[in-house]
């Protein structure tokens, strides 16, 4: 569906064409304002600018809506499993039982890894940060799996996109191991994806692990709830990277590069040392909600605000919610998840946060499962980023697939110095 936009500038006048979406957004497309009218647009972060059009996930930041290929998360969350939810994405709609069966074993029959990689995480610095050793770990797949001749390019992207979600998690949980001197576990065939991962993170020799229905549970909502989210930061970074007709591990390690940011992935990691902080500092949250309303303070409340959200974001009132269930079911009792109740009340009565729509997103809440699980700090943006990669290859193949798709190449106003000629050393002072 169509409209028109009138865009008049000292007497020019130039009418541009409205895109209406689905859900009623209107976009207007200034594919050829420059070509007609010599002037780009501005927009700093890209906050009214977009991208693509895409059909994989609906988000309403006023209302608190999120969807995937249609389905609301919550509805997912409650029924669905986090490899149902990928293919759903990837695919754009549920699969049969068959298809369901025959991507199970896809992805089972390609979770090992190649045995040179272990020494690759052998010799990171025992204190990387997993967010980094994913990052080149992934990037390093491209060299162990070059591209198949033999298939044509359908065939090569979907054993790609296998390879990516069946390997990812032995590859985090490898890391995990590895950095602590322990014996490396592989993935069994008998085990879900979700029981896969807590049993090559937690068995070991001495202590088989026992599988935690509770603990799976919670990661399984954990990685639905995180699977897309629309153009976020990292999502770009994968198409903009991709864009270039670069492979899709070096793209997917962009992703995680850019998720391993604090303002975005890499809050949930950044919550929980600002509620330990708190819980240090006696528990009063006093300092740092004043450090954040200071505009000389470049300190931000974690776990808070969105760029698109202005309301609370759905994905954060599931994770509330499951904090209370999980640690009641585990028989935890975390002051941390006190601290940030205390917290969300306090500052959901502040003028400041009222004013700047400043809710509880997605990292609040979640770091409280994580550790209840077991998961240590320093891995949770690498559980984003396990959750996230179904989105990240479904962005990325809806942008494969787009017959307009061209290199991402913005312009810019520049604000340089003008002409002028070079000096020579000896006359310059
Ligand atoms: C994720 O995009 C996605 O969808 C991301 C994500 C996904 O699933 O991919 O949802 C995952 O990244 C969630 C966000 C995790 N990040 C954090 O929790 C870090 C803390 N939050 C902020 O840094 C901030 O809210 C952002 C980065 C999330 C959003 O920033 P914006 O949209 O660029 O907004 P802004 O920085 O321009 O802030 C607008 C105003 C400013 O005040 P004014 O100068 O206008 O007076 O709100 C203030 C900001 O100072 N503000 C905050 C704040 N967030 C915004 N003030 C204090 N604490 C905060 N957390």
């Amino acid at each position: 569906m169509e409209d028109f936009a009138t865009l008049t500038y000292n007497g020019q006048k130039i009418t541009l064409p409205v895109v209406i979406g689905t859900e009623g957004e209107r976009a207007i497309d200034i594919s050829n304002l420059r070509a007609e009218t010599g002037f780009i647009t501005l927009d700093p972060g890209y906050a009214n600018t977009g991208s693509c059009l895409s059909a994989i996930t609906y988000m309403d930041g006023e209302k608190g809506v999120l969807r995937y290929r249609g389905i609301p998360v919550e509805q997912l969350a409650e029924k669905s499993t986090f490899k149902e939810t990928a293919y759903l994405l990837i695919n754009g709609r549920l699969p049969n039982r068959e298809e369901l069966t025959r991507f199970s074993v896809m992805l089972n029959d390609n979770s090992l890894v190649h045995e040179d990689l272990k020494t690759f995480y052998q010799n990171f610095p025992r204190a990387s940060h997993p967010m980094g050793i994913l990052s080149s770990m992934v990037n390093a797949l491209r060299s162990f799996y070059p591209a198949l001749t033999t298939l044509n390019l359908r065939e090569e992207i979907t054993i790609t996109m296998t390879r990516l979600l069946a390997k990812i998690r032995t590859m985090a949980a490898m890391s995990y191991k590895i950095s602590r001197g322990h014996k490396v576990v592989y993935p069994r065939s008998d085990l879900t994806y979700c029981e896969n991962f807590l049993n090559m993170m937690f068995d070991n020799p001495v202590r088989p692990y026992q599988i935690n229905r509770e603990a799976v549970n919670a990661l399984r909502v954990f990685w639905i709830l995180h699977a897309d989210h629309e153009q976020n930061c990292s999502t770009t970074a994968v198409r903009v990277v991709s864009s270039a007709r670069v492979n899709l591990y070096a793209a997917i390690s962009s992703g995680i590069a850019a998720l391993w940011g604090p303002l975005h992935g890499g809050a949930n990691q950044a919550v929980i040392e600002m509620l330990t902080a708190i819980q240090a500092d006696g528990g009063s949250h006093k300092k740092a909600i004043e450090r954040a309303k200071d505009k000389n303070d470049p300190f931000r409340l974690m776990g808070f605000g969105h760029r698109v959200y202005k309301t609370y974001d759905p994905r954060a009132k599931i994770m509330k919610k499951m904090c209370d269930e999980l640690l009641e079911s585990l028989q935890i009792n975390d002051p941390l998840l006190d601290i940030a109740k205390e917290l969300e009340e306090v500052v959901q009565k502040d003028p400041y946060f009222i004013d700047h729509n400043l809710y509880p997103n997605v990292d609040f809440y979640s770091g409280i499962v994580l550790r209840a699980i077991g998961i240590p700090t320093s891995m949770f943006t690498v559980m984003f980023a396990i959750g996230r990669l179904p989105g990240w290859i479904a962005q990325w193949k809806e942008s494969v697939d787009d017959p307009k798709w061209k290199i991402c190449r913005p312009r810019q106003v520049y604000t340089g110095a003008q002409a002028y000629d070079f000096v020579p050393i000896h006359a310059r002072v």
